[in-house]
């Protein structure tokens, strides 16, 4: 996830492009650059690390530095700015953004993921095309130049039609000193409307500071842009009109892009986050492709099990990460708590592969964790949200999640990110190793294809009821979740969202251990959270359900759409959309998140800061 900001009007805009980039360093903060457009010059200088760099880099803080900006910058009334989260290609100054195209006149800044950027590439290199990066977004210059008759918004259109994936990019052209053009597909994209100038970029806050006018831009829309103004397309050619509106947020709420705590905000931004983990590791309807793993064929045939190390949350995904890749790929997958793992002297060795969950990567357990089983020899492969940390370099090998920064303490988007790479890594195995049918592989594709719209549409479906439930269980002394199979690690991580930010006693049980003790806790004052999506043995979870609303509980339970059976059992259902039973838990725990959100906002609680957590838990 990275920030894109674009300006064409009447002042110098170096500065303005650089605090828009500020407002958008949430999304990404690994490299940045900036091009400026002044008497048919582009000047462009990136740097590596936060923007304090590129600042010096350009002489903001008046320090030259070598940067050319700095010489031409303060005249310059167009240009176009990045702050990246680097998914292709390393962070290096190369592969920061703006990129050009052969001769650098046209320069353009992405966010998102062009998934057919391969081929793309192969086809330009074969007609000439020289590349400078390793990115994706590289691409997008050098199409929009072979496509370039003259008119900046058609050579937008042209290459916007060849394009597949889920990003929105703007581009600027020597020779068009007066206009932007951008485009998006998915990935956010805004315009701000000012006195005589224009902005265009990835969130409001980018330009909340210079003018509270915005025009929406929606999916696969272009948008062209001048100091006077700017004008909606469709991706075929046809104008688009639509009312611009106004934004009241003060600059906090700006910052949380309108919601009221960065809690929230990442819930909602699971939609995107999903969708850029999973883009282009599925080339095809029918291919998972996870070769940039590197992972040897020996050892993907012959591995004698996988071993899964993390800590909370991180801890959870791979449990729901287990049954998916037992089920699909036939290996044995070993669990174990991190600070547990690293004291009980395992028996682990080379034909093992240990994946250490951190998203992070830098928690200190799974860390040492990850290196006690690399000194044993077994291959380790770190499963991150963040590039360039400690856990990359533990390991021999890294799946990354790209959800962007995530800054609330509870965690949410790498939550549903971890699950998603989790079912890349199953279905990858299995098809690797020959254990799926190639019509099952393209039928779970296709499922999780899916599954970022759903996580939007459960959001929508179910807030509203969640803060009725919330309302009514605020004060309650305990919450029990009960879950079986694969429920069972929603259930944990909903407890332990519970926990962190609402500070109510909160505990996670399989279902059928209830029996053996725990329905003691119950009365009629205890809520209990049941996980009963669908799932071969739903019959088991409703059972266990009937046996605690017996004892009075309070039943609120999670369905599949369309499952009348849980309504005889639950005195509440919150309903997520159908998909195949394994990949049910990523939908379920939305309604869980949003649960314990509620509940410890009617507490008036900090839940983006809880007490006594801190996000990265770097001390053993
Ligand atoms: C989850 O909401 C908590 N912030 C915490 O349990 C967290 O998951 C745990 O500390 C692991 O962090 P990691 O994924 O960065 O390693």
């Amino acid at each position: 996830m990275c920030g894109i900001v674009g300006y064409v009007g009447h002042r110098p805009c170096r500065d303005l492009l650089i605090a828009g980039l500020e407002k958008l360093e949430y999304r990404g903060y690994d490299s940045a650059g900036i091009s400026l457009l002044q008497d048919g010059h582009i000047d462009s200088v990136r740097a590596v690390g936060n923007l304090a760099n590129l600042r010096a880099a350009v002489g903001l803080d008046g320090d030259n530095g070598d940067g050319g900006v700095a010489i031409v910058a303060p005249p310059a009334t167009i240009g176009l700015a990045h702050t990246r989260w680097a998914t292709h290609g390393r962070v290096t100054e190369e592969n920061a953004h703006p990129h050009g195209d052969c001769d650098g006149q046209i320069q353009i800044v992405l966010n998102g993921i062009v998934e057919n950027h391969a081929e793309l590439r192969r086809e330009l290199q074969a007609e000439g095309h020289s590349f400078s990066s390793e990115t994706d977004a590289e691409i997008v210059a050098h199409l929009i130049e072979r496509h370039d008759k003259g008119d900046l918004t058609e050579a937008v259109r042209a290459a916007f039609a060849e394009l597949r994936g889920h990003y929105a990019f703007a581009a600027m052209h020597a020779d068009h000193p007066d206009t932007l053009v951008a485009a998006r597909q998915e990935c956010p994209l805004i315009v701000g409307l000012g006195e005589g100038e224009t902005f265009v970029a990835s969130a409001i806050p980018a330009f909340l500071a210079q003018t509270r006018q915005v025009l929406l831009v929606e999916n696969g829309e272009i948008v062209t842009v001048h100091a006077s103004g700017a004008e909606l397309t469709e991706a075929g050619g046809a104008p688009v009109s639509r009312e611009s509106e106004e934004v009241t947020w003060d600059e906090d709420a700006a910052e949380k892009g309108g919601f009221p705590t960065f809690m929230l905000k990442e819930i909602h931004e699971q939609p995107d986050a999903v969708a850029e983990t999973i883009a282009d590791r599925l080339p095809a309807m029918d291919r998972v492709d996870l070769s940039a793993l590197e992972l040897s064929d020996e050892l993907i045939a012959g591995m004698r099990r996988i071993v899964i190390v993390a800590c909370g949350t991180s801890y959870h995904a791979g449990l729901v990460g287990r049954y998916a890749i037992e089920q699909w790929a036939r290996v044995p997958v070993e669990m174990d708590i991190a600070s547990e793992y690293r004291y009980r002297d395992p028996v682990v060795g080379p034909d093992d592969l240990v994946i250490g969950i951190t998203q992070s990567g830098e928690t200190a357990d799974t860390l040492a964790a990850m290196r006690l089983a690399r000194e044993r020899g077994a291959t380790v492969m770190a499963l991150t949200n963040v590039i360039g940390s400690q856990a990359t370099r533990d390991a021999d090998t890294v799946l990354f999640t790209r959800a962007g920064l995530e800054i609330g303490v509870p965690a949410t988007k790498t939550f549903t990110s971890q699950v998603a790479a989790m079912y890349l890594l199953g279905l990858w195995l299995a098809q690797a190793r020959g254990t799926l049918p190639r019509e099952e592989i393209a039928a779970l594709i296709a499922e999780l294809k899916g599954i970022p719209s759903k996580i939007s549409t459960t959001i929508e479906a179910v807030d509203t009821r969640v803060r009725a439930i919330a309302r009514s269980h605020a004060e309650a002394r305990f919450f029990l979740y009960l879950g079986r199979n694969i429920g069972l690690p929603v259930c944990l991580e909903g407890a332990l969202k519970m926990k962190e930010i609402s500070y109510i006693p909160s505990d996670a049980y399989a279902a059928g251990e209830m029996k053996h003790g725990p329905i003691a806790l119950l009365d009629e004052s205890t809520p209990v959270v049941c996980v009963a999506t669908e799932s071969p043995i739903l019959d088991k979870v409703l059972s266990n359900v009937a046996e605690v609303r017996a004892r009075g509980a309070d039943v609120i339970a999670i369905a599949t759409e369309g499952s009348e059976r849980v309504a005889e059992v639950a005195d509440q259902i919150l309903y997520v959309p159908p998909t195949d039973w394994i990949l049910q838990p990523i939908l379920a725990v939305v309604p869980l998140q949003l649960l314990a959100y509620h509940v410890a906002r009617l507490q008036g609680l900090n839940v983006d800061q809880p007490r006594n957590l801190a996000k990265t838990v770097t001390v053993e």
